[in-house]
């Protein structure tokens, strides 16, 4: 073998919510409980509604086992054209819409039909850490503008107008190839304002660049707040969403996402093409996954009910989460209504630790509570916390994340 075997865009290659994994794997082999508060994976805590089982199974027996059509079997593209008519008043066509193993490929797919080595995409900080890791992979640079934590973590959009016509006047904004925004949000939790999404429209729309909108978390929305999909509002306007049936519908591991990238103009037919194309080149999505999700779509009945539960439980533990950590004085969280996800600001300056890599590792070594740290979003002085457990189990972990916060304190 030659010195140098791996790529260079390999170094990219990290997941920071699952770092800590191998260090978990030996707490919990010399039994100790580890309270993993690291990964948005509802199905742990809720387990997926029987009626998707079932038609999982039923797909099965009906020897749906081969391959499928590479974009999607029609089933399922029918099931995610009655959700958007159904939920969005939206007309998806038939061939506006790509199903992928989860977003995850979807985002790879984007990045594989736009970016060209040193090509660039907008992403707010704190992102979703795939969008930066799948970006840097593909050659590709980010541009970070900022969700604002002292405006409930929505965006100031006439920083963002600004930011591009800087790079406009730089002539650099032909590298932009797509901005992406994440509604409701992973990992701050906010169901993005309806006057920021027009204004965010109307800035991609003024500088010609693609619209991204992750909304996998459309119906995980509470506290009273109202979610729109960019898709109303980007109706007129080349864009792409990103959905799919890991968290509403529970199914995190049938890895089954879609894209809906509606044909507005040349460039749009173009990107929808090539997003075919890729699909073909990886054959197929897992082909009973597919008919157990358009049941899970289609079944509304049953989807409402177990979505309801899932959805409360979620706001309790949720506001009960967000509570104690305001309670603890190290702490401090804007309050989220949508996903499940919480992200404290650490005061740093008050606790002997020096950064948030050093408060995940010690906070999971002796107190067995894993987070995940803030850094790996974009987000240095903070830390995330998956808030899907019930009361008793978070009561537990913000309980030891107190006594740690104590234990490390600084004195005064
Ligand atoms: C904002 C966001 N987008 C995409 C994903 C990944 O979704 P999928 O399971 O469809 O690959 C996640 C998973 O946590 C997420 O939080």
């Amino acid at each position: 073998m030659h010195g140098h075997i791996l790529s260079r865009r390999s170094a990219f290659a990290k997941n920071s919510i699952l770092e800590e994994e191998r260090i978990v794997e030996s707490l919990k082999k010399k039994g100790r409980k580890v309270i993993e508060l690291n990964r948005g994976d509802p199905p742990v805590y809720f387990p997926t509604p029987k009626y998707i089982i079932d038609a999982y199974v039923n797909a099965l027996h009906a020897n749906h086992t081969g391959y499928s059509r590479a974009e999607g079997v029609f089933e399922l593209i029918d099931a995610i054209q009655r959700r958007y008519s159904r939920m969005y008043n939206i007309a998806v066509h038939e061939h506006d819409v790509i199903v992928t193993a989860g977003i995850t490929e979807g985002l790879s797919f984007l990045n594989a039909a736009l970016i060209n080595e040193g090509d660039a995409a907008v992403i707010f900080s704190p992102y979703y850490n795939q969008y930066m890791s799948q970006l840097r992979m593909d050659g590709g640079i980010p541009i970070l503008e900022r969700y604002d934590e002292s405006n409930g973590w929505n965006i100031d959009t006439e920083s963002v107008r600004r930011s591009l016509s800087r790079l406009k006047a730089q002539k650099r904004l032909h590298k932009v190839k797509y901005m992406i925004i994440t509604n409701p949000n992973n990992p701050t939790g906010t169901v993005l304002k309806r006057s920021v999404l027009e204004e965010i429209a109307d800035i991609a729309n003024d500088n010609g660049v693609l619209l991204v909108s992750d909304e996998i978390y459309d119906e995980i929305v509470y506290n009273g707040a109202r979610f729109t999909t960019m898709s109303r509002i980007a109706k007129g306007m080349p864009h792409v969403i990103l959905n799919g049936a890991s968290k509403d519908y529970d199914a995190t591991g049938f890895r089954i996402g879609y894209m809906i990238v509606p044909e507005r103009d040349r460039l749009s037919i173009q990107l929808k093409d090539k997003l075919a194309d890729l699909a073909r080149v990886r054959l197929s999505v897992n082909t009973p996954a597919q008919y157990a999700v358009a049941e899970a779509m289609n079944n509304v009945k049953e989807h409402n009910r177990a979505l309801r539960n899932m959805v409360s439980s979620i706001e309790r533990s949720v506001n009960y989460a967000t509570k104690r950590i305001n309670d603890n004085p190290y702490l401090s969280v804007v309050r989220p209504n949508g996903a499940f996800y919480i992200l404290p600001r650490v005061d740093f300056s008050s606790l002997k630790l020096k950064d948030d890599h050093e408060l995940v590792d010690k906070l999971l070594k002796s107190e067995g509570v894993q987070l995940t740290r803030g850094s790996g979003f974009g987000a240095p002085s903070h830390i995330r916390i998956v808030a899907l457990p019930p009361k008793e189990i978070l009561g537990y972990a913000m309980d030891k994340i107190d006594d740690f916060c104590a234990r490390n304190a600084r004195k005064r």
